[in-house]
């Protein structure tokens, strides 16, 4: 069985319903600080599974003990955990204890309970500003800025750690540049609430509730003064996760730890993006230019040749069905 920390968000949702779609037995668990419970009805309706619901906060130690002690667990994605990098400069202690301590508790348990393997969410944004482009798995990394981007690196150390000490556990970090999308069924999706970045821009101002898209500076030294990011969609992204613990069970005898950039290896500017919807719906949308948000970079995208020879992998959607699968998402 698999446990799928984090697995009524946006990337564990969709993660869960590919691991039922390839034949995987799943337990889901959250604690709804940036999730509805509505999801896990809609992962079961995509799959057509009935699917288990532990509602537990990743830190409570006693309570996650029982879902292991209950469950015959094999395999963590460990998804939980907070997102926003601003968000993490004014509540850093946060940031600290959910991501950082919530993983030592994690750790400890699965050691306890003999669990060998775990998938984990990282993040580029542990490159820092690293200038040359594009950004591979060998780049030392300094610490950087944001509290957020800090947790990635130490629960990375962590990992590295525990699998040193505890030689039968295997650790797959998996570090993505910026999932974007939905899948098809338009049923599982981002809580974008909070998010002021570009594709939940772009959907709520579609949906009516906001008067335009906020872009966040225009004035970077890049091809077109845009931000240029590397956007990946979702169903990528999760099939990386499928890919890594394949190799992991293909390889068990000497596997011990790795690390794979999941992107698309693409840069594209904001504008580009803005381009590719009015595209799509045929009518320009309406854009204000905002001062650049703290913490953001002019450019990066990813070197995924290390997951594309590793692990078999190569991210398949275009640009034009990223777009398509984001309208899907749009309230009727
Ligand atoms: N989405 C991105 O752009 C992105 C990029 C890089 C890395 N990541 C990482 O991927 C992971 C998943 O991201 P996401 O976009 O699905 O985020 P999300 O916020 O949609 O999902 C995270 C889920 O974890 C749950 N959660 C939060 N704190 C918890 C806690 N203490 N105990 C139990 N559950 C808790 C939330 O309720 C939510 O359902 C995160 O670790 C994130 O840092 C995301």
């Amino acid at each position: 069985m698999i446990l799928v920390t984090g697995g009524c968000g946006y990337l564990g949702s969709h993660c869960a319903v590919e691991l039922l779609n390839n034949g995987y037995e799943i337990i889901i668990l959250d604690n709804f600080s940036n999730s509805e419970k509505r999801i896990h009805k809609q992962i079961e309706n995509i799959a057509n599974k009935k699917v288990k619901l532990e509602e537990c906060d990743i830190r409570d130690r006693k309570k996650l003990d029982q879902v292991f002690l209950n469950n015959k667990v094999e395999s963590v994605f460990h998804f939980a955990g907070l997102k926003s990098i601003s968000e993490s400069f004014d509540k850093p202690e946060d940031y600290y204890s959910v991501n950082i301590i919530g993983t030592v508790v994690l750790l400890e348990l699965m050691v306890k309970y003999c669990v060998s393997k775990i998938i984990f969410s990282s993040s580029a944004t542990i490159y820092g500003d690293y200038s040359k482009l594009p950004w591979h798995e060998k780049i030392d990394l300094n610490i950087p800025d944001s509290p957020y981007a800090q947790s990635k690196i130490i629960i990375e150390k962590l990992l590295k750690n525990f699998s040193l000490k505890h030689n039968f556990l295997k650790v797959a970090i998996l570090r993505y540049f910026n999932p974007v999308g939905f899948h098809h069924s338009g049923l599982i999706r981002e809580n974008s609430k909070n998010s002021t970045n570009l594709f939940p821009e772009i959907i709520k101002y579609l949906n009516n509730e906001k008067p335009h898209i906020n872009i966040y500076g225009n004035d970077f030294d890049t091809h077109d003064g845009y931000g240029v990011r590397d956007y990946i969609h979702v169903n990528d992204l999760i099939n990386g996760h499928i890919e890594a613990l394949n190799f992991i069970l293909k390889h068990d005898k000497t596997y011990n730890y790795n690390v794979w950039n999941l992107g698309s290896g693409k840069g594209r500017s904001v504008l580009e993006i803005v381009n590719a919807f009015e595209k799509q719906l045929k009518r320009k949308l309406k854009c204000v230019i905002k001062p650049r948000r703290k913490g953001d970079l002019g450019q990066y995208w990813a070197d995924i040749n290390k997951a594309k020879r590793e692990l078999g992998w190569h991210p398949k959607k275009t640009l034009h069905e990223i777009v398509e699968d984001s309208l899907m998402s749009l309230k009727e």
